[in-house]
């Protein structure tokens, strides 16, 4: 059998999208790849529980105790070797990735974003934020976004993309819900398998040769 990918998930907070790439891998939607583990720039991450209760190893790392900037992204690197991960996943991490780290991983980094790039995106948009300035502006429809993650905040290259309507007396909470359950939970399970079935390609093809 073919090996599966290695992937961590970076949280910030709630962790639903978290949970959809759980929910996914146990009804074998993702199945060229496992989550080895989660890692939370926040200690009180509900997100860190849904890891818990599912059995992932997960590890706290903050910017706060490690001090610096370049020790953060360095704490967050040997447990992503320590790992042996081969995919990040970015789900709900609300920290913006040196250009330094994101070299490293080149191709091997997808964040889920709450607008159809480039609206509504880049650095300062993120969370419910999103869903106001949506609204603020008065778009009709709106949706989500999985690209890679390059040095430009939502600026890699985008791999799916899904619509989604924004009905009249939306609140910022109410879209940002439909955002979600429409497009977030079903986009980041599928991206995160596209992925990791390129790199067991990847990975079978350096074993024959
Ligand atoms: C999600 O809507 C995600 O797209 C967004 O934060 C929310 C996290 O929810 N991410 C960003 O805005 C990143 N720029 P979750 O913790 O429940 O997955």
């Amino acid at each position: 059998m073919l090996s599966r990918a290695r992937l961590a998930v970076l949280v910030s907070g709630g962790g639903t999208n978290l949970q959809a790439l759980i929910d996914a891998q146990r009804a074998g939607v993702l199945h060229s790849g496992e989550i080895v583990l989660v890692v939370s720039n926040n200690p009180s991450a509900y997100a860190l529980q849904r890891a818990a209760a599912a059995g992932i190893p997960a590890r706290t790392i903050t910017r706060r105790e490690c001090g610096s900037e370049a020790a953060f992204e360095a704490a967050l690197l040997a447990a992503l070797e320590e790992h042996g991960v081969d995919l990040v996943i970015l789900a709900g991490f609300m920290s913006i990735l040196s250009a330094d780290f994101t070299a490293r991983y080149e191709r091997r980094i997808l964040n889920v974003h709450p607008s159809l790039i480039p609206s509504f995106c880049g650095k300062g948009m993120y969370g419910l934020r999103v869903h106001e300035a949506a609204l603020a502006y008065g778009v009709k429809v709106t949706g989500a976004t999985v690209h890679f993650v390059n040095e430009i905040p939502d600026g890699g290259q985008i791999l799916l993309q899904k619509a989604v309507p924004v009905e009249p007396g939306d609140t910022p909470e109410i879209l940002q819900r439909r955002v979600m359950e429409q497009a977030e939970w079903l986009l980041l399970p599928q991206a995160a398998e596209l992925v990791s079935a390129e790199i067991v390609k990847e990975k079978h093809n350096d074993g024959l040769s």
